[in-house]
């Protein structure tokens, strides 16, 4: 069917372990773990959002799209890494929602090597938050599976 993704959690998270392995193995990315964010980890959220992402992407597939996987797979894993950044997380939440895309990539930029399409993915994740919404397809995935996974957050429930 065109509209759902057949892809098994096994399968989901070894897709974003070929993708993304030098990002979870990271000191940052570990960082995350202690992080507390929705109801969950920023870390546990990231993985949250890739999967999604992942499976947006098998969709989009079948509708004659061709996402960049790889590509949607780490930034998903980075964009809220600027979370890790106690200057960023220990703002008010307002403050946060507007600083958090900016530091995420500079972060996925220098340590992570983030692409400029990845960046701008990063930067207007929180659209409609952000007023300008996301330039590429992969942003557009981003923000989807950034709201897919943070109601999975709030639920508590694994993907
Ligand atoms: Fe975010
Ligand atoms: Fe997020």
């Amino acid at each position: 069917m065109a509209d759902s993704s057949d892809l098994t959690k096994e399968e989901v998270r070894a897709r974003i372990r070929a993708a993304g392995g030098d990002i979870l193995e990271s000191e940052r990315f570990r960082r995350g773990w202690s992080v507390r964010h929705h109801n969950t980890t920023v870390a546990q959220h990231s993985l949250r959002v890739a999967a999604a992402g992942v499976r947006l992407c098998d969709m989009l597939r079948k509708r004659g799209l061709e996402p960049d996987e790889r590509e949607v797979i780490r930034t998903c894993l980075l964009h809220d890494i600027g979370m890790t950044e106690e200057a960023v997380h220990g703002k008010m939440p307002w403050r946060k929602a507007y600083e958090h895309p900016l530091e995420s990539a500079r972060i996925a930029e220098e340590e992570f090597g983030a692409t400029e399409d990845m960046k701008n993915a990063i930067r207007r994740h929180m659209w409609p938050v952000c007023v300008v919404p996301p330039g590429h397809l992969t942003g557009w995935i981003l923000v989807t599976a950034d709201k897919i996974a943070t109601s999975q957050d709030y639920r508590k429930k694994d993907v």
